[in-house]
């Protein structure tokens, strides 16, 4: 039989998250789609917001002070409260609801009503303090209050990029830490807002997870919290979708200046699904020696294989000095030199469309100019010499299989001119001059193997693949590179065979 206290708290429970949830829904009903991306309101849905109040460790204390900045309609801020008090972690608990726009605000008021009432029954003493405020303004301007910190910080912040010249990027820029979206800047000031070993528990798109956009504000994240559980949905779709929304989420929690010692890694298709998890040690998700402190997703078996054979290659770009650029033909800066037919006075144009199975197909019909003009000695600024260029896409199509595109340029096959390369590709040469036939093909099947792909997965969670991620990988030697090219034909076979290939090779280069 249910004890009559714990039908109670069932009952008071579903009262609570379903009233705030028909709160939620209200406040998306009412909201204007400018408005909605200008503010990025993406509220989050019950489960969601269950599954990520569940992540934080407690603080132990008799009183506790939390904060949700961008508190929308107060659904994570209510199923926060729901968790604090069921768990019996504080007497009293002050939330802090920090909301700037004002339509939402009569929601955000009725959703703290809800909660202190409830909270009241279980004889908790809750106090929301609801700021109709600009919480970047509130905490980087002259009157911030410097003293004003907390124990528990839970934030799904806002989206929007940040131009360099916007106000916010500068405000944060001389708070000391550069963020090129209005995430960043909501996760820099709430995890700065956090007292010593308190805890902060956010979701936000994973792109600032690699690359450099985000590098600086990145590293300052991880310098300032000790992450103790991630978890990462794999449907780009499902969790905002009553809003609309695709992308990557990631949720984060962690403690400030806690300590790094092991990590629970967990992933679920959408926030209803159930999850596989795994611990790691801290070691497996941010590598102390990687300089850019890219975060580390290894989810599962094949993931963790894919991370430990690329660990054990022995090269990194440097060693075999080689070098990976952007291509530098903008297109729509070039106008006057692109040639949809190209002729005598042109240099071939390689865009990502001219890429098929490891080859470059140029020309091809892929509705691109295919040449590029050569009038003036400066125009060859924007080429390569002629040689052979390892090509690696720079976004992937949603079709693709892999994320990793490469192909090779090969004068033999393709004409020994210059080669303008567009900027949607990457380019590996050598300080600036082409590659070996074989280290280019070795390369190129190396890149495009599946265990290479699941590697750049561990830590890319967008489709975009920067020179920068490529410097990051590690590679065969310079003799298992050329060796991989001369058992293979010139146009790569299908997956299972480059696979294949890649394997022997890893093989022989373990035994050695
Ligand atoms: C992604 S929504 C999340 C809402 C709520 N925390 C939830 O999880 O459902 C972000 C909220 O931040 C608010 N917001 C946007 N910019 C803000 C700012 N500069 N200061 C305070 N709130 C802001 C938006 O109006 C929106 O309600």
């Amino acid at each position: 039989m249910i004890r009559p206290e714990v039908a109670t708290a069932v009952h008071a429970e579903v009262d609570l998250l379903d009233r705030i949830e028909a709160l939620r829904v209200r406040a998306i009903a009412s909201l204007n789609t400018s408005t909605q991306a200008r503010f990025g309101q993406y509220f989050t849905p019950r489960r969601a917001a269950e599954l990520i109040a569940a992540m934080p460790r407690l603080p132990k204390s008799r009183s506790l002070r939390v904060l949700d900045p961008g508190a929308g309609s107060g659904m994570l801020m209510a199923a926060m409260i729901y968790r604090l008090v069921t768990d019996r972690a504080a007497q009293s608990i002050h939330v802090t609801a920090v909301e700037l726009d004002e339509s939402i605000l009569p929601m955000l008021h009725d959703a703290a009503q809800e909660c202190v009432q409830w909270a009241e029954r279980f004889g908790c003493d809750l106090t929301v303090d609801i700021k109709a405020e600009d919480f970047i303004d509130s905490r980087t301007g002259w009157d911030a209050l410097s003293e004003d910190f907390y124990d528990l910080v839970v934030i799904n912040p806002p989206y929007a990029k940040l131009p360099a010249n916007s106000a916010y990027r500068h405000a944060l820029i001389s708070y000391g830490v550069d963020c090129p979206n209005l995430y960043a800047a909501f996760l820099t000031l709430g995890a700065d807002a956090l007292n010593e070993g308190g805890e902060l528990v956010t979701i936000t798109p994973r792109s600032f997870a690699n690359g450099p956009y985000f590098e600086q504000f990145r590293k300052f994240l991880l310098r300032t919290i000790a992450l103790n559980r991630v978890h990462t949905f794999e449907s780009r779709s499902t969790v905002f979708s009553d809003t609309g929304v695709l992308q990557e989420n990631i949720v984060l929690s962690g403690t400030k200046g806690g300590e790094r010692s092991k990590v629970r890694i967990s992933v679920s298709n959408g926030h209803t699904d159930d999850a596989i998890e795994h611990v790691v040690p801290y070691e497996a998700l941010i590598n102390r020696d990687d300089r850019h402190q890219f975060l580390r997703l290894a989810l599962g078996a094949e993931d963790i294989l894919a991370a430990d054979t690329m660990a054990s290659m022995p090269a990194t770009l440097d060693d075999l000095n080689l070098k990976v650029s952007t291509g530098r033909v903008v297109d729509f800066r070039a106008h006057e030199k692109l040639r949809d037919e190209p002729d005598d006075e042109c240099a071939p144009l390689i865009y990502p469309g001219n890429l098929q199975q490891g080859v470059v197909d140029w020309p091809r019909a892929i509705g691109k100019a295919q040449g590029f003009a050569i009038r003036e000695e400066s125009d060859h600024k924007a080429l390569v010499p002629p040689g052979c260029y390892v090509l690696v896409k720079r976004f992937s199509a949603k079709e693709e299989t892999r994320r990793i595109v490469a192909a090779v340029w090969d004068p033999e096959v393709n004409g020994d001119s210059p080669v303008a390369v567009e900027n949607h590709l990457n380019v590996f040469h050598d300080h600036g001059n082409g590659l070996s036939r074989e280290i280019a093909r070795g390369l190129s099947i190396w890149l495009n193997s599946t265990i290479v792909d699941r590697f750049f997965r561990t830590f890319s969670g967008h489709t975009q693949v920067n020179a920068t991620d490529l410097r990051t990988l590690r590679f065969p030697s310079f003799d298992s590179l050329s060796r991989m090219s001369g058992s293979a034909p010139r146009m790569l076979p299908d997956q299972a065979r480059v696979d294949r290939l890649v394997e022997s090779m890893i093989r022989l280069e373990m035994a050695q």
